[in-house]
């Protein structure tokens, strides 16, 4: 727990393992916010208008954010507040509370996965868990801070809900049914401590989520970011609302009609930020390929088809390289 960034950053300079080669440090670049990533009200009752908001949004940039989708707007500020109380708490005790389960469905790392072999760390904290079945889970989840269950449970279950609902506006317009695709539903709660030279590190590196969809939520400070026609924008936080982005396995269904898009987390040197993931991915087993619906004579299958096991393989070998995986994934011809 000692390498936790928030358990040492206190008055440090930044640490020369956490500087990162000029190409993936932010640098001085300023980047705008972005006016025009689709605010979608799921309060409507014209599906067939929402699901053709969602996929134009999945189409242009590869997320959208959410408003008038269920989740009440007191259980997300209770969670945000309870993510951070966990955060906030000693080193030691978050060791405890993320030991519970000997199958470590519940952990806590500093900077990525990777930490113990990867050459640059970043800056930042994430504790995962898993989310369903709901019951058989939430015994192994911090029960510090004393609330943490009590409010995380019912979160889970309603951005759950919402993203149930979000994929079946994809299953309706894509014309394949994903609902009884799915596998892991996971919540990786990130914490980016204040950082002391925000410009010489990044607190997640650009990348494409592994997951169908992800149902971020986020806090009122700026940190966000995604790459749209060569340059980077910053997504608004906005109040209450859901960020929602498709990750890779939504793109190959589509055939590539659908973007997964390549975000980051960036840093600053006064606040910490806190987000929190919500990522519903498929089964091991599920074939990750295009679907028929998207595939004819004169649009060709662009992927291979892959068990979803085997393209998390893929992901994770070409992580750092998004070029080289989009060649792993590709058909040949
Ligand atoms: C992620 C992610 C962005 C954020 O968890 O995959 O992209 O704002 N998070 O923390
Ligand atoms: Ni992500």
């Amino acid at each position: 727990m000692e390498h936790l960034v928030s358990s040492w950053y206190n008055n440090r300079s930044l640490p020369e393992s956490y500087i990162l080669p000029p190409e993936r440090r932010l640098g001085n670049l300023i980047v705008p916010l972005a006016n025009n990533i689709p605010v979608i009200d799921l309060g409507g009752h014209d599906q067939t208008d929402i699901i053709q908001q969602i996929l134009e949004a999945s189409q242009e940039f590869g997320f959208f954010q959410v408003i008038n989708h269920g989740v009440p707007s007191n259980l997300m500020d209770e969670a945000m507040s309870v993510f951070k109380e966990f955060h906030a708490l000693s080193g030691e005790d978050k060791a405890i509370e993320t030991s519970k389960d000997p199958n470590k469905s519940c952990y806590i790392y500093p900077s990525s996965a990777n930490y113990a072999t990867e050459k640059f760390h970043l800056w930042r904290d994430a504790l995962v868990h898993n989310c369903n079945p709901l019951e058989e889970c939430i015994q192994f989840w911090p029960e510090q801070p004393p609330r943490y269950r009590e409010v995380v449970g019912p979160y889970t279950a309603e951005v759950r809900k919402l993203g149930f609902r979000i994929l079946e506006f994809f299953s309706q317009g894509l014309g394949i049914s994903l609902g009884g695709l799915v596998g892991n539903q996971n919540l990786v709660v990130n914490h980016y401590p204040p950082c002391p030279d925000p410009s010489l590190t990044m607190g997640l590196g650009k990348h494409i989520d592994p997951a169908f969809i992800n149902i971020l939520l986020q806090s009122d400070v700026y940190g966000l970011q995604v790459f749209k026609d060569e340059g980077w924008v910053v997504v608004e936080p906005i109040p209450n609302a859901f960020v929602v982005n498709i990750g890779y396995p939504l793109q190959i269904i589509s055939n590539g009609k659908l973007k997964g898009a390549e975000h980051r987390a960036v840093t600053n040197s006064n606040i910490a930020r806190t987000s929190a993931s919500f990522f519903i991915s498929p089964s091991h087993e599920t074939l990750i390929e295009p679907a028929k619906s998207s595939v004819d004579a004169s649009h060709p299958a662009l992927y291979k088809s892959l068990p979803y096991k085997d393209f998390i393989a893929k992901y994770l070998a070409n992580f750092s390289d998004s070029k080289a995986l989009e060649e792993a994934l590709r058909t040949t011809v």
